[in-house]
């Protein structure tokens, strides 16, 4: 019989939770872990513009698009993302944001960059996906859970080999892990130190439109990129959209000329037709249907996702008189509960109410009619 050579690896900590979660037959189990967003009452949700588009979608014609992905869909995104004046952008639809992050690491790592900087806690998948040689961590947070700004700039003005470096911004004001962002006033002065050091930089931003605003989201994500010059943008439609399996994302490289351009956008064109031959289809022409038919729609679909987001947050940390006080202005999905694995893990055991070892608390998971046992749970445990 075959042996097979193979060091051992860690199974996915997020992924390895939610099969724990469905495991488990405690009668009142939340799934507070894996950043999925579910309705009210705890279902999963798909937003009714995304659910129209769905349904309006003609079935006869499955064929292959092109390497680069649907380029309508494709160019409705460059204007959403960056407006109507950005040029030579290479653009690469990708199956989700994940993979759009790959095609970058792989993109970068032509070009010589083998270290990467991001301040943790942060999301476990990038050490896999950007084939990590050399990471430099720092502290995202102070010890009061605030934003660690001057870990940032130390970072950013201190680490050697700049030009072989990427700087990883979660999506910068939309949004980090731990739901605390850095301000727009950070950002302008993170700014002028990268392209001081000649740095690159990657923004992640997988959940526009749920952290402040599309337009304030947006905002942040524009500036980064019209400021620098070596930048680039990881885009998912997995949470803003639920199209999780679906798998839609992008990634939009700034380049300087139009053969600079299609030269990038050759090389991932390449990439894509080494791994996966084809983008997948399906998530694109949803997306394309909304963005030519129906964007006003999903946006406000978008907006109510993130006021229920904050009323159930709100709602748990009211229920919980001061014990996650400081969880109160976390934007977005996430927040970082302040607890030991012991903690956590009883949590689990005893409550079936799992979050993530991080601490990471999913408040879009949160169904109303359990935030009742979440506050004893809590209460008891922490
Ligand atoms: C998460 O952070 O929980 C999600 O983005 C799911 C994943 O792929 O890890």
């Amino acid at each position: 019989l075959m042996t097979y050579q193979l060091l051992a690896c860690e199974k996915d900590p997020i992924f390895m939770r939610l099969a724990r979660f469905r495991a488990d037959t405690h009668p009142d189990k939340v799934n507070l872990g894996i950043g999925i967003y579910s309705d009210e009452a705890g279902s999963p949700f798909v937003p009714t513009s995304v659910q129209r588009a769905a349904k309006r979608l003609p079935t006869n014609d499955f064929n292959y698009v092109s390497m680069q992905g649907d380029p309508i869909f494709l160019a409705s995104l460059q204007r959403f993302i960056l407006g109507d004046d950005a040029s030579h952008v290479a653009i690469q639809q990708a199956a989700g944001g994940t993979h759009a992050l790959r095609l970058a690491g792989k993109l970068l790592a032509s070009q010589g960059v083998d270290q990467f900087i991001w301040g943790t806690p942060s999301w476990g998948n990038y050490n896999n996906i950007l084939d990590v040689k050399h990471h430099v961590d720092f502290p995202h947070l102070d010890a009061a859970g605030a934003i660690n700004f001057a870990a940032y700039q130390h970072a950013v003005e201190q680490t050697p080999h700049p030009e072989h470096t990427l700087f990883l911004l979660q999506g910068a004001q939309t949004h980090n892990q731990t739901g605390k962002n850095l301000s727009m006033e950070h950002l302008k002065v993170i700014v002028p130190l990268l392209k001081k050091r000649k740095m690159w930089t990657m923004v992640d931003a997988a959940y526009i439109g749920l952290g402040e605003s599309f337009e304030k989201d947006l905002e942040s994500v524009r500036y980064l990129f019209n400021s620098l010059d070596k930048v680039m943008i990881a885009v998912s439609f997995s949470k803003n959209a639920s199209l999780y399996r679906h798998r839609l994302g992008a990634l939009l490289v700034k380049t300087t000329n139009e053969t600079q351009k299609s030269l990038v956008e050759t090389d991932l064109q390449l990439q894509i037709r080494q791994t996966v031959s084809n983008p997948p289809g399906f998530g694109a022409m949803v997306m394309r249907d909304i963005f030519e038919n129906n964007l006003d729609g999903w946006l406000s679909d978008v907006e109510a996702m993130r006021l229920s987001i904050e009323k159930r947050k709100m709602a748990l940390i009211t229920g919980l008189e001061g014990k996650l006080d400081y969880l109160k202005d976390c934007q977005g999905m996430f927040g970082i509960v302040q607890a030991s694995e012991e903690q956590i893990e009883a949590l689990a055991s005893d409550y079936g109410v799992y979050i993530l070892s991080s601490g990471r608390i999913n408040f879009s998971g949160i169904p109303i009619l359990s935030i009742d046992h979440l506050i004893r749970a809590f209460k008891a445990v922490l």
